[in-house]
């Protein structure tokens, strides 16, 4: 067949959000698609050229049973029928849902299309969605989904059902589950499965000494339910390891090669689930399934690094009044989550060593925070992936290695937040941090997104923000 190239010129500004005013976020944030270079074959068909990209691309979460099952991309006739939404939501950068700018460091399961691709759909819904013949039809070589199966050798699940409280929007609750393990193993691999997905709003799996267990009994059911509610982590004297985590979209998770958490026979796990109740409200048994490998599997053994930026957004332009004062925002943490949890917004900038002053220049539209922290390692750490958090006024994330340095490197580059797509992304290939090295993480808001505006602060509500993230290193 003779391939003639069509010149495309697909610019993507409209979903792109600029930095502005904000020296660490130039116009290299801004991520345009400008494919007028691309070459395209002239009679695009879909059993040729679109259903291989859509099969290694679309179809895992466009199918039956699938997060985003009831938008099927499975046929021929469903990609058709859909062929002008497909081209915008590819083009607009909006499907497949992946975060990471371009200049970020190379990431595991990259969903993104290439230009090329991208050129190909457009064409192909432009020209008239021509199907061609079936046998002209071979799988992507080059795309495709790391799915990873995991073995369910220990199944965390709720023995009783657990219904979300009926008097708040957000519901926090850990869950203990006591291992007896008769020896010690190692943890290769999770899956989170939510039970009730439209109020799942995120998981994270905890590793505790066995010495908690007298705490965690006076707790548990002390309010008559499974569980206990916790904030901020789990809520008792020792804060544990964070070992797995999961948000909405997130998949299987294989630790690298070689590699796992180790637990101690006696220690015990503790899963902490955020509900989230706008849409929902209904008894909850999510599981997790864990992988194991016996300890003498000779593995290396890892460690999840927490980081903490603090948080100060004031108002945004135009709104005045007692809730935009920040001495408000902190009695207001203290009144829904207790004194402790009113005490970090201060902690956070001391611990940062930072004042209000670092952050004079915030506006309610455009406000940044970030921490530094110096490794402290005296060998180099190696490190395998990493998480960013933050609410729904967030606007960018970035955890970026000697930044302004020439040896820096972008290890999580988020230009345009989507509180609904949130991954723990691993890097393609570790990361090795060495003695002296900075790592920053930095995050901006803008409060003009909020339905009810005041100063935000540090807190765990979804309507409170974080700007926190992890790193998945091997313990030193
Ligand atoms: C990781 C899962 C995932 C992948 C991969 C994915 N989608 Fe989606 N898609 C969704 C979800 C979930 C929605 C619903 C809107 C949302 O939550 O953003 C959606 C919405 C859409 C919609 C709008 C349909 C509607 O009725 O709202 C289109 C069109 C679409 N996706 C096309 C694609 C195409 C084309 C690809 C591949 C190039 C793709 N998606 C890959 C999860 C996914």
């Amino acid at each position: 067949m003779r391939n003639l190239v069509l010149c495309f010129l697909i610019f993507v500004t409209s979903l792109t959000i600029l930095a502005h005013g904000d020296k660490d976020h130039d116009d290299d944030d801004v991520e345009s698609i400008d494919v007028s270079a691309v070459s395209v074959p002239e009679h695009p068909t879909y059993h040729e050229h679109v259903r291989p990209i859509i099969e290694a691309n679309c179809a895992a979460c466009h199918s039956d049973g699938q997060i985003a099952g009831y938008a099927p991309l499975t046929s021929a006739d469903d990609v058709v029928w859909a062929a002008q939404d497909i081209k915008f939501h590819v083009v607009s950068g909006l499907m497949p849902p992946w975060m990471p700018s371009r200049a970020n460091l190379p990431l595991k399961n990259d969903r993104s299309l290439s230009d090329e691709e991208i050129a190909i759909i457009a064409a192909w819904a432009d020209a008239g969605t021509a199907l061609g013949d079936p046998h002209d039809y071979a799988p992507s070589a080059t795309d495709g989904f790391d799915f990873v199966e995991i073995r369910a050798d220990l199944v965390l699940q709720l023995e009783e059902a657990y219904a979300p409280v009926d008097d708040a929007l957000d519901d926090y609750r850990c869950f203990a589950f006591p291992l007896d393990l008769e020896s010690s193993q190692f943890i290769t691999g999770y899956e989170f499965i939510p039970d009730v997905a439209e109020m799942a709003h995120h998981g994270i799996v905890y590793l505790l000494d066995a010495e908690l267990q007298t705490e965690i009994d006076a707790l548990s059911y002390s309010d008559g339910r499974p569980g206990w509610s916790c904030y901020g982590g789990v809520g008792l004297s020792g804060s544990g390891d964070m070992i797995a985590t999961w948000t909405p979209g997130a998949f299987a998770v294989q630790f690298p090669e070689g590699t796992g958490y180790l637990i101690e026979s006696g220690q015990i796990v503790v899963l902490q689930i955020h509900y989230n109740l706008w849409s929902t409200r209904q008894p909850d048994r999510t599981h997790v399934n864990l992988q194991l490998a016996g300890a003498d599997a000779g593995l290396k053994e890892l460690w999840t690094i927490p980081l903490n930026a603090p948080v100060e957004i004031p108002c945004p332009s135009g709104i005045e009044g007692p809730q935009c004062e920040r001495e408000n925002a902190i009695k207001r943490i203290a009144e829904l989550y207790g004194e402790e949890l009113s005490e970090l917004p201060d902690k956070r900038l001391r611990r940062c060593r930072q004042t209000l002053d670092d952050y004079a220049g915030n506006t309610g539209e455009n406000a940044r925070t970030f921490c530094d922290y110096p490794s402290p390692f005296a060998e180099p750490l190696t490190v395998y992936g990493v998480l960013g958090h933050m609410h729904e006024l967030g606007r960018s994330f970035r955890m970026e290695l000697n930044p302004g340095g020439d040896n820096s490197l972008l290890l999580l580059d988020i230009p345009r937040w989507d509180f609904h797509w949130q991954d723990r992304y691993q890097f393609i290939e570790p990361v090795q941090i060495a003695f002296g090295s900075t790592l920053r993480m930095s995050c901006t808001w803008d409060n003009s997104l909020s339905d009810d505006p005041r100063y935000v602060v540090w807190g765990e509500g979804t309507s409170d923000e974080m700007c926190f993230g992890t790193v998945l290193a091997l313990k030193p």
